[in-house]
């Protein structure tokens, strides 16, 4: 596996922000059922190793889930205030749930659990996402789930990336670099116009 070119730039810009922790935050776009765009704030959570896909995680009970097994179309969007520069990766998500038989993958998804503090693991077993709040506060309280084995709810997303657009507001004029994933799977990379 080579590192697609927009890798460098987008590993530079992780680390020119890492003094900002929500610089790991960028927004995540899907279609949803009725083919309207929704859109939502989640975790960049490293590349998954000897590959070009993001990692990010979500609750199997959310309503994205629907969208990305409907449609697995894609877009995210990453501004990173410091550097001041914006990636927008287009691409397919993968959706690695328990069921998931590739070993490789179910690995992944377990690596990534395993790197959550316990609050946020035990987010997955709070009551269902997008329904009407239970009241009984105890129900957000859960037994403490085992740091070591995903719950069933945990969900690993992959975001392959085919399409990626770098814009650089810095530079006089800014900079806006275009790449794209070809048949051959090798990427073209192209200076557009800002
Ligand atoms: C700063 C921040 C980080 C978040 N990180 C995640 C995340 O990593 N994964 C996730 O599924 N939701 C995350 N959320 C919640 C989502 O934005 C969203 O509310 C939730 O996933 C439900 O979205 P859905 O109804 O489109 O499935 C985060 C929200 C904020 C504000």
């Amino acid at each position: 596996m080579s590192f697609a070119p927009w890798r460098s730039h987008l590993s530079r810009a992780l680390h020119r922000n890492r003094s900002q922790p929500y610089s790991r935050y960028l927004q995540l776009a899907t279609v949803d059922t009725q083919g309207l765009p929704a859109n939502r704030t989640v975790v960049f959570r490293g590349f998954l190793e000897d590959s070009n896909q993001l990692q990010f995680i979500t609750d199997a009970r959310s309503n994205k889930i629907a969208h990305i097994k409907a449609k697995p179309w894609a877009e995210i969007c990453w501004y990173f205030t410091k550097s001041r520069e914006q990636f927008r990766l287009f691409g397919k998500l993968v959706l690695v749930t328990a069921a998931d038989l590739e070993p490789a993958l179910q690995l992944a998804r377990q690596q990534a659990w395993q790197k959550l503090s316990d609050s946020t693991r035990l987010q997955f077993s709070w009551p269902k996402p997008g329904e009407e709040r239970v009241t009984n506060p105890e129900a957000f309280s859960p037994p403490q789930p085992s740091a070591k084995e995903p719950i069933i709810n945990f969900c690993l997303l992959l975001l392959t990336p085919e399409k990626v657009d770098h814009l650089e507001l810095r530079g006089e004029p800014q900079n806006r670099c275009l790449y794209l994933l070809q048949k051959d799977q090798t990427w073209s990379t192209q200076s557009i116009n800002p």
